[in-house]
């Protein structure tokens, strides 16, 4: 019911030219491949030539962050307008490292979340908890809070158009990765949540993926959580044998 989406986040990663060559080694390993949607987050100067590649084919792509007005005096920022006119339909929201060096909120993102609904654009929202707060017996409490503010005033309706990334702060780019365990009960409290701001319903169909330390080695066993509906990765997207062999999980 819920089709699983494999997506690549290149965080400040390849140039145009290498985000090309990225597809052009990368498309015929997953050609044809419809068991799950695939989605890539290239850079802002990278975005526009990817998704003309993209276009007709199973990869789709989006943007790692947007601002929620149509313009304005905001520089350095990029609007929901400027993305769906060069054909941009998905973005990134929220990412950990947003929140950690460009002092990104949940409120923001609730704004971001909005514009993007409201431009006919699907969301990806990131939540997770730091280590500190896991080891404090926090990490329901944490996610309760991001999602509901993430969330906020957003209907049952809209909400289709979200999908929630759930990332341990402390497992991205460290290499350690939640036990499939772990991810799965995460997963849980956040479905919980969602049923709480949108309904059951809403909660049964929104996709969570897990993100930290996704890898060939360990994919498998991650998809194999009936909770966990795709994953979003970092590092081992940027190469395109590796994020072609996490496309092609058994
Ligand atoms: P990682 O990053 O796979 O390199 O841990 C995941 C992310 O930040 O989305």
């Amino acid at each position: 019911m819920r089709k699983p989406i494999i997506a690549g986040n290149w965080k400040m990663y390849k140039t145009p030219k290498e985000s090309l060559a990225f597809l052009e080694s990368f498309l015929p390993l997953v050609k044809g491949h419809d068991r799950d949607e695939i989605i890539l987050f290239p850079t802002m100067t990278s975005l526009a030539a990817v998704l003309e590649v993209v276009a007709g084919t199973n990869v789709r792509a989006g943007a790692q962050n947007m601002h929620w007005l149509n313009e304005g005096a905001y520089t350095g920022e990029t609007s929901p307008t400027m993305l769906t006119a060069i054909g941009c339909r998905q973005v990134l929201l929220g990412h950990s490292e947003q929140r950690m060096y460009f002092n990104e909120t949940f409120e923001r993102v609730n704004l971001k979340l909005k514009a993007a609904i409201s431009h006919g654009m699907d969301a990806m929202v990131c939540v997770g908890e730091l280590l500190a707060e896991r080891e404090a017996m926090q990490t329901e409490e944490v996610l309760r809070t991001q999602v509901r503010a993430a969330l906020h005033n957003i209907t049952a309706s809209e909400a289709q158009r979200l999908v929630i990334a759930y990332e341990p702060i402390w497992a991205i780019g460290t290499g350690a990765t939640a036990t499939p365990e772990m991810a799965a009960e995460a997963h849980e409290m956040i479905r919980k949540e969602l049923a709480h701001c949108c309904g059951s319903q809403t909660a049964q169909e929104t996709r969570i993926l897990y993100g930290g330390s996704v890898k060939p080695e360990n994919i498998n066993t991650l998809m194999a959580q009936e909770q966990i509906d795709g994953v979003l990765v970092g590092g081992a997207s940027l190469v395109p044998e590796s994020f072609a062999r996490i496309v092609r999980y058994e």
